[in-house]
């Protein structure tokens, strides 16, 4: 647990470091990230429109969201406050075909009312296909339950979805009761100026 801590302190510290000793990534350096800045002050953004369909695996040896920490009072709450669970889902462009691949749906849930059941939502849409190839969105957002709202803001993006906003509008596309697993449809509409 400590060892694996140290870790991933010592890769944000690369991750900051990097750039400092002239080593970020081409095209992601302080120059070309200012000169692409320069260039979008007077462009418009464009309008994107995009399907994906999230593929939760809840039991199974290999499950893709799996609970990390609760609260000494979560089993107590009625609501599950405290609750963190993270998740690593696939994504796809169909949503029956895994083959279509898009990318991952990677972040966390967090039970974050005492109230009402209500998760916190924040996930990062990494993109792995053609098209965005290396680019991601980042959606922070809330669940309710008894509530059909599945909206979420998108807040922001890299690569392709530089400076990105948008709403992405979820809905489960199905469900299986016995494994808890779960193909939720996501459609986004984001400005950007990739
Ligand atoms: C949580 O519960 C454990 C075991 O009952 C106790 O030792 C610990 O002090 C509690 N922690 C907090 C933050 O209340
Ligand atoms: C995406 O980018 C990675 C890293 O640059 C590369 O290895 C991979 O082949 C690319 N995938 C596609 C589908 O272009």
């Amino acid at each position: 647990m400590k060892s694996s801590l140290a870790l991933l302190m010592l890769l944000a510290m690369a991750l900051i470091m990097a750039p400092l000793l002239g080593q970020a990534l081409p095209g992601q350096s302080e120059k070309a990230v200012d000169k692409w800045f320069k260039k979008q002050a007077h462009a418009k953004p464009k309008m994107s429109k995009i399907r994906l369909f999230i593929h939760d695996v809840a039991s199974g040896p290999d499950p893709s969201i799996v609970p990390v920490a609760k609260a000494n009072g979560t089993a107590k709450s009625r609501t599950q406050f405290g609750v963190v669970n993270v998740v690593d889902d696939l994504l796809t462009s169909r949503p029956g075909d895994k083959s279509e691949e898009v990318g991952y749906v990677q972040g966390v849930y967090v039970s974050a009312s005492k109230e009402a059941v209500s998760l916190l939502v924040a996930l990062n849409f990494v993109f792995t296909d053609a098209k965005y190839n290396g680019s991601t969105l980042s959606v922070l957002g809330r669940i309710a339950e008894f509530s059909d709202n599945r909206e979420f803001p998108v807040l922001g993006g890299s690569g392709n979805f530089r400076l990105a906003q948008g709403i992405v509008v979820a809905k489960v596309h199905s469900a299986d009761a016995s494994t808890g697993n779960r193909i939720v449809e996501c459609r986004f509409h984001v400005l950007h100026y990739g």
